[in-house]
């Protein structure tokens, strides 16, 4: 018997304030132009003083329960891929779980910073196979506007909040082969400067701020996404023209146009949402997905593969038959 995770809806919320780069113009030394040529963005969401990350990862997760037509009591499984979490103890997904009223469901966080969802989606189907649950919720959320350092041009404007959940239904001897079907994973320990947070409870015992070399982490993400994405499509026997959907994580737009070069993959299959969300770090790619769903984009049987990588720096991609 063979047990596969399959996609049975998908959710996203985003803050309703919208920070645009004419508004940054007025906080910092910086300019529409320039932010627009080096990242694609146009602008961000930013979560209200009140709004905390399992806030946004429920208004989310409420959309993708709909989708799939589950009440939050049906789910036996949350995972919560985030770096922003609510509190230093307990997970997220825990403060997740007791806001959607989803019982007793299994519920952890999963940190793998912009690669946290594809980290998650791993876990996820794993535990599935092992039999430990059968209808899941795995959801990106994120508040990097709390972690930003909002005098540093050169991050400040880069990233945004938001969250993006995905309902996740484990299916025996599934025939039409749809769902999860590989997942790699990597990390890379010694470049862990050239994108942290100073600071962590047990350094320096505050929330602290990112830091990023940025031509660094530009340079890796191309180079690593595109050579995780092709070990996989080569293990798999599939060429990028295979794919339907290519959907990276949203960081900048000149990295995603440049991974697409290298992979040869046509712009028109590159799903993108950097314009209007900017960097939701581990929220990006559901955030996608459920823009693309809506759009009407997404068709049962296509194939999709999403890859991503940050602070770690860990990267991963996966491959999905929706
Ligand atoms: N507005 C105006 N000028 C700026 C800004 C800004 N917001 N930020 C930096 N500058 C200036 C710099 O001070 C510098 O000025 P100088 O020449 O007088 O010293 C000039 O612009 C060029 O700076 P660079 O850092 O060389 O700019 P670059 O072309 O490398 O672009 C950027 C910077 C956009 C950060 C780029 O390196 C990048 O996209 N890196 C990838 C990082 C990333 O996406 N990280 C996200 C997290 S990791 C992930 O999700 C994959």
């Amino acid at each position: 018997m063979t047990i596969s995770t399959h996609i049975a809806g998908y959710g996203a919320y985003l803050p309703s304030k919208i920070l645009t780069n004419r508004d940054l113009e007025s906080i910092i030394d910086t300019s529409d132009a320039w932010i627009q040529s080096r990242t694609g963005i146009k602008q961000r969401h930013i979560a209200a003083d009140t709004e905390a990350t399992s806030d946004l990862a429920t208004a989310a997760a409420h959309k993708a329960l709909e989708r799939a037509e589950w009440q939050p009591q049906d789910v036996d499984m949350i995972i919560v891929a985030t770096t922003t979490p609510d509190y230093t103890f307990p997970a997220t997904a825990t403060r997740v779980q007791d806001k959607l009223k989803a019982g007793s469901a299994i519920a952890f966080d999963v940190q793998a910073v912009c690669a946290g969802f594809v980290h998650a989606l791993a876990v996820c189907s794993s535990m599935m196979k092992d039999g430990m649950a059968e209808k899941a919720l795995v959801i990106g959320a994120e508040t990097f506007s709390r972690i930003l350092d909002w005098s540093d041009r050169s991050t400040c404007v880069l990233f945004g909040d938001g969250a993006g959940a995905l309902a996740l239904q484990a299916k025996q001897n599934n025939p039409e082969g749809a769902g999860i079907i590989k997942t790699l994973l990597r990390a890379q320990g010694t470049d862990f400067r050239s994108l942290y947070v100073d600071g962590g409870a047990s350094t320096n015992g505050k929330i602290g701020h990112l830091r990023m070399d940025g031509k660094d982490v530009f340079k890796k993400a191309v180079t690593r996404l595109a050579d995780i994405s092709q070990e996989l499509l080569d293990q798999q026997g599939l060429d990028a023209q295979d794919i339907d959907w290519f959907i990276p994580h949203q960081a900048n737009q000149r990295i995603v146009d440049a991974l697409g070069r290298k992979l040869r993959i046509p712009a028109a299959k590159i799903a993108t949402t950097i314009a209007s969300h900017a960097n939701t770090s581990a929220a990006s790619i559901p955030l996608v997905i459920d823009s693309y769903g809506q759009q009407g984009h997404l068709k049962p049987g296509q194939l999709l593969l999403m890859q991503a990588l940050g602070g770690g720096i860990s990267w991963g991609a996966c491959l999905v038959r929706y």
